[in-house]
């Protein structure tokens, strides 16, 4: 390992020591990993993720979800999921105290904006991991924000004593609902009139998610802000035109062209051939693999690009091109 801080910043990814798991509630552990020398981590802003290669070709993205003041450790939590792919039943079963554990440096897809006056924050049950980061950072910031954590009861939402310590401040709201939203926050009428210079972050499963979207959707859009984190119930693709024929890619260095068959995967393909891209979710989530594209007609499929970069840039492991030839700046 590297001894230097200023070699480790250049690192992609770590090996860290998982210090400690612990059981903030119902289904939710959070892990704690640490430099196995106690050298300082790459700092991270709220919002940021990492990966965790948890075993062998099972690699998932976590939202950091302690205080990016913190150096020494990076905590996130996962909440098992029985009828998931297996990346949080393989959090809870094979990580163990003191395991060595591959991660990324933190990434950040969900950042604070620098200039909001003040913050709303809507977290929907384990949802709240992004979202608890940057209200640390809001503390540490002295910034007005308020934040909301919806859970179905005390006993499911994670992070009890913290938030408690925090709710003192008047500025956590807790709603439990008993498993009917109906009896929780009413979204809508909290976010019914836009403020100006105020912006709104939200995660949390897929209701919560199609909820808060609608109750935002008369805010600014550059003020609204949102994390999957898992893939939404895939988008209706009838009419994407031209991938029932395939298409081709260029490759704009070399002038190299590809055939993408109608079941083929862009990135596989991209990565059979040689091309520099990286994946890791797999699922347009997390920006690992995006690529700026040059011309050419494109099916966006992601959950992580707003309109502005989806005219410069696509994630290809899981968009694809309309037909024609899609030429990309690789
Ligand atoms: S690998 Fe995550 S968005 Fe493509």
């Amino acid at each position: 390992m590297n001894s230097s801080n200023n070699e480790r910043e250049a690192l992609t990814h770590l090996e860290l020591v998982l210090r400690q798991v612990r059981m903030e509630a119902n289904g939710i552990n959070s892990f704690e990993f640490v430099d196995p020398e106690g050298h300082d981590l790459p700092a991270f802003t709220a919002g940021a993720h990492i990966d965790v290669h948890i075993a062998p070709g099972l690699v998932r993205q976590y939202s950091l979800c302690n205080s990016p003041s913190e150096r020494h450790r990076y905590v996130v939590a996962v909440l098992r999921d029985e009828a998931g792919r297996g990346g949080s039943r393989g959090m809870h079963e094979s990580m163990r105290v003191p395991n060595r554990v591959k991660v990324s440096v933190p990434r950040n897809n969900f950042l604070l904006a620098g200039d909001a006056a003040k913050v709303i924050l809507l977290a929907g049950g384990i949802g709240v991991t992004p979202l608890k980061s940057m209200v640390h950072q809001l503390e540490a910031e002295s910034k007005d924000f308020e934040l909301h954590y919806c859970a179905k009861g005390p006993e499911f939402a994670a992070f009890q004593s913290e938030l408690e310590r925090m709710a003192k401040t008047g500025k956590v709201h807790c709603h439990f609902d008993g498993g009917d939203p109906a009896k929780g926050l009413n979204i809508a009428q909290l976010l019914q009139t836009p403020e100006v210079g105020t912006h709104v972050y939200y995660c949390g499963p897929g209701g919560f998610m199609e909820a808060c979207k609608q109750a935002a959707a008369h805010w600014p859009a550059d003020t609204v802000h949102c994390e999957h984190f898992k893939a939404p119930v895939q988008k209706a693709t009838a009419g994407s035109s031209g991938t029932a024929e395939g298409y081709i890619v260029e490759l704009a260095a070399s002038g190299q062209k590809l055939t993408v068959l109608p079941d083929q995967n862009l990135a596989e393909v991209l990565q059979k051939a040689g091309a520099p891209v990286e994946t890791s979710c797999a699922s347009g989530l997390c920006g690992t693999c995006k690529v700026r594209h040059l011309s050419g007609e494109i099916d966006h499929q992601d959950f992580i690009l707003d309109d502005t970069e989806r005219q410069s840039f696509m994630t290809p492991c899981v968009s694809r091109g309309c037909g024609g030839t899609l030429v990309l700046d690789l």
